[in-house]
């Protein structure tokens, strides 16, 4: 059997969809491979600042490595804005979506608001309101958004700040898609971890 039988769905069986489980299961342990490929291809995207989008997302994974933050805040700071390749107009709910199975809950909800955060520091310039991030102000991860835009975000377009290559970040970013999806021990709903931990950080430094 190399395809199942059925063309339309309602008609499949038993033995069509355990053959497309395993296929699925298959294809599921390339996604992290996959999107590494996609970070790389966002090196052809969004001209205009002094480095590419892919060294954007190089240099703001480097300075939370470098702050000492845990594996999930590397992960998805590396792949906050992947999402500009497809959703130019939603690339934070976009990436949030990616990594929502397989990070801490507190994570993803930072890469999903980061784009209402980020306005903070160019809104005056085009027209949209700086303060959009207040509508969460009393969210329970709303520092942690404010300090992963002031700390890894906005000031990860020096094309002079040493940056680690996407070698160094490959292995956290499988180790990361290959857990169990949606894990409560990986979601940990509610659990807060500190951007910066200056412990790590002391290893971590240049
Ligand atoms: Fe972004
Ligand atoms: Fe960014």
């Amino acid at each position: 059997m190399d395809h199942v039988k059925f063309v339309e769905m309602k008609d499949g069986d038993k033995e069509d969809y355990d053959f497309l489980t395993e296929h699925e299961i298959e294809f599921t342990r390339g996604t992290a491979d996959r999107l590494l490929k996609a970070l790389v291809g966002l090196d052809e995207g969004l001209s205009g600042y002094k480095i590419t989008r892919l060294g954007h997302s190089l240099q703001a994974a480097t300075r939370a490595y470098r702050d000492g933050a845990d594996i999930d805040w590397i992960v998805s700071t590396l792949l906050h804005d992947i999402g500009d390749i497809f959703a130019p107009y939603n690339h934070d709910e976009y990436a949030a979506s990616i990594l929502r199975p397989f990070v801490r809950e507190q994570c993803t909800w930072v890469v999903e608001k980061h784009g209402d955060f980020q306005i903070i520091y160019y809104g005056e310039h085009v027209g949209a309101d700086p303060n959009k991030r207040d509508m969460y102000k009393d969210h329970q991860y709303f520092d942690d958004c404010a300090t992963f835009c002031a700390r890894w975000d906005q000031n990860s377009f020096n094309p002079d700040y040493e940056t680690l290559d996407i070698d160094f970040f490959a292995p956290m970013v499988r180790e990361v898609f290959a857990r169990t999806p949606y894990d409560p021990n990986v979601v940990q709903p509610g659990v807060q971890v500190a951007l910066q931990n200056p412990t790590a950080a002391e290893h971590r430094a240049l």
